[in-house]
């Protein structure tokens, strides 16, 4: 087995159990446009890109009870321990705790290549057709309503008190979705954002038509 090979091994094993939105399938599809998205810019080591994309989420703080940077010194211990360089295997940890910081880190955090790239897919795979299913899913999980048109969307001023909602699904659309399309870093996945994004639209306002009975 060569070294992707067994980080999706590793990956596979560490995120059985996980919800719908955080499965190996998330991780796989962000590998997968991941490399579509360098492919089409020609930029970045392809190799830093595929492990980051492998391992970002075997330590979701959803789901794992621990810090928020296990996934990264997880992902740096098994990389080293199977041969690849300090320095590289650094990179990807990097990589894997700047993506769970999420927002916070953001303005300090000085974005290589692969990790735009990375960024990128996973915030693709909350968009589009995919993107709906996993929101919907969640909310499952939380048994969150899907809709109440007397909940008006919020915009969020903590990661705590964005954490602690229990809005209706529908207005985390508002709230996250929509927003993800200004958010990408590279031009294939402005690209690619843009259409999941017109799709997303198109599926809300056809929801809210058929919730009030006009379509
Ligand atoms: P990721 O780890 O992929 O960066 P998150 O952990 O924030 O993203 O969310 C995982 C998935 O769950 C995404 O598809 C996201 O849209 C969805 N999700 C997160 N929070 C909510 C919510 N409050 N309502 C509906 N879906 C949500
Ligand atoms: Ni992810």
């Amino acid at each position: 087995m060569n070294i992707t090979e067994k980080a999706t091994t590793f990956a596979m094993s560490r995120q059985e159990g996980f919800d719908g939105g955080h499965d190996w399938s998330h991780s796989e599809r962000v590998l997968n446009t991941a490399r579509h998205i360098q492919k089409r810019e020609s930029a970045g080591d392809l190799e830093v890109i595929e492990l980051a994309a492998i391992l970002h989420d075997i330590a979701d703080t959803k789901f794992h009870k621990g810090s928020e940077t296990d996934g990264g010194d997880m992902s740096y211990d098994f990389l080293v321990k199977n041969g690849i360089p300090a320095e590289k295997a650094e990179h990807i940890r990097s990589i894997i705790n700047s993506l769970s910081f999420k927002n916070s880190l953001e303005n300090t955090y000085e974005k290589s290549i692969e990790f735009q790239i990375v960024q990128d897919a996973d915030r693709l795979d909350a968009m589009g057709a995919v993107g709906i299913a996993r929101a919907f899913n969640y909310g499952g999980l939380k048994n969150r309503a899907r809709y109440d048109p007397e909940i008006k969307p919020q915009t969020y001023t903590s990661t705590e008190e964005y954490k602690k909602s229990t809005a209706p699904t529908l207005n985390h659309f508002y709230e996250k979705l929509f927003l993800q399309k200004d958010l990408m870093n590279t031009k294939t996945g402005r690209e690619l954002a843009e259409e999941r994004h017109e799709y997303m639209l198109s599926y809300v306002e056809r929801f809210k038509d058929e919730w009030r009975g006009i379509r």
